[in-house]
């Protein structure tokens, strides 16, 4: 496996679509586009004594949330905002580290951190994106003896090693990490972070957002679908408590109901929508049960004298 999936020269337009893609909460782009811009900035200016800025901002949320797709918006507009524009854009494969032979992983970060990244950023600004930082720096104090193999104890120490040692010698080097278990990330990660941004689940208005693009979408091709615009509202309704990407992903269950819908999309109803979001919410809920299970199985598994 490769530790690096993609090294590409922003601003390009398929990244651009990543940044309007996703609906967030207000305040939320601006938020992340100026701590970003800055970390180039003012950065390069300042020493990491007067200002310690690490060059690290972490998005966290449930799976499903547009972290990943944000994250990689993010890089393209900071490229387009930076002067001159441009930066290189290198996507990090956390499993690709972490499934390497044991022992090995404490190496791999420490080429990267120390040798790969600083190379790269000796020809410019780099945004290195991380996602699902979870594996690679995780938790050292929520370890148990067993499940704490010496492996991951270097190897999360090498990580925040090579991180302090690339953000004071590189300060054109941003790191975006991303991560559905935040309470598994190392404590000492996350204060080394300049902003942590929560992406929750989309609220009421997002998912409107959501639902209208889609049916845009969906209409471009297959124009009587327009009247299910006058449903917006409904749908958002129904769907509350749902990710983005599974509400997009219900518009598509709702074509493929049935053999009619899949054939000819116009065919499409209402009801279909709604039908198909109910059936989401009930897997999501017995998901979630499931998951509540398992961790107060692991919980009694891990602490069994605690009550
Ligand atoms: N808030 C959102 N607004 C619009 N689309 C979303 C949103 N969240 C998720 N999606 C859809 O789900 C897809 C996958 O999101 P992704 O970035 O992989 O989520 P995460 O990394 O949080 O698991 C996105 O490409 C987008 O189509
Ligand atoms: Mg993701």
């Amino acid at each position: 496996m490769e530790v690096i999936t993609e090294h590409v020269q922003l601003p390009q337009q398929r990244f651009a679509v990543c940044w309007e893609t996703i609906k967030v909460a207000p305040g939320v782009r601006e938020r992340l586009l100026s701590q970003a811009v800055l970390t180039f900035t003012v950065r390069r200016k300042l020493s990491f004594e007067v200002a310690p800025i690490h060059g690290l901002i972490v998005l966290f949320g449930p799976p499903g949330t547009g972290k990943t797709t944000l994250a990689r918006g993010l890089a393209n507009e900071i490229a387009k905002a930076l002067i001159p524009p441009g930066a290189t854009l290198v996507a990090v494969d956390p499993h690709a580290i972490a499934s390497v032979a044991p022992g090995q992983t404490q190496k791999e970060i420490t080429r990267l951190f120390q040798q790969t990244l600083p190379e790269l950023a000796a020809a410019g600004p780099v945004i290195v994106l991380l996602d699902e930082v979870d594996t690679l720096v995780v938790d050292r104090h929520r370890l148990s003896l067993e499940t704490n193999p010496i492996d991951i104890h270097r190897a999360t120490d090498a990580a925040l090693v090579g991180l302090d040692r690339l953000c004071q010698a590189h300060p054109n080097v941003l790191l975006l990490a991303t991560t559905n278990f935040p309470q598994a990330l190392d404590r000492a990660l996350l204060s080394r972070a300049d902003l942590i941004e929560e992406i929750g689940l989309p609220d009421s208005q997002a998912r409107t957002q959501i639902i209208a693009e889609m049916l845009q979408h969906l209409a471009r091709h297959w124009p009587a679908l327009e009247r299910l615009k006058e449903e917006i509202n409904f749908f958002a309704a129904a769907s509350e408590g749902v990710d983005g990407r599974r509400l997009r992903k219900a518009f598509i269950a709702a074509i493929a109901s049935s053999l009619e819908t899949a054939r000819d999309p116009t065919q499409l109803q209402a009801t279909h929508v709604v039908a198909a979001l109910q059936t989401l919410r009930r897997d999501m809920q017995s998901e979630y049960e499931e998951q509540r299970r398992r961790e107060a199985f692991l919980n009694h598994d891990l602490h069994p004298r605690s009550a």
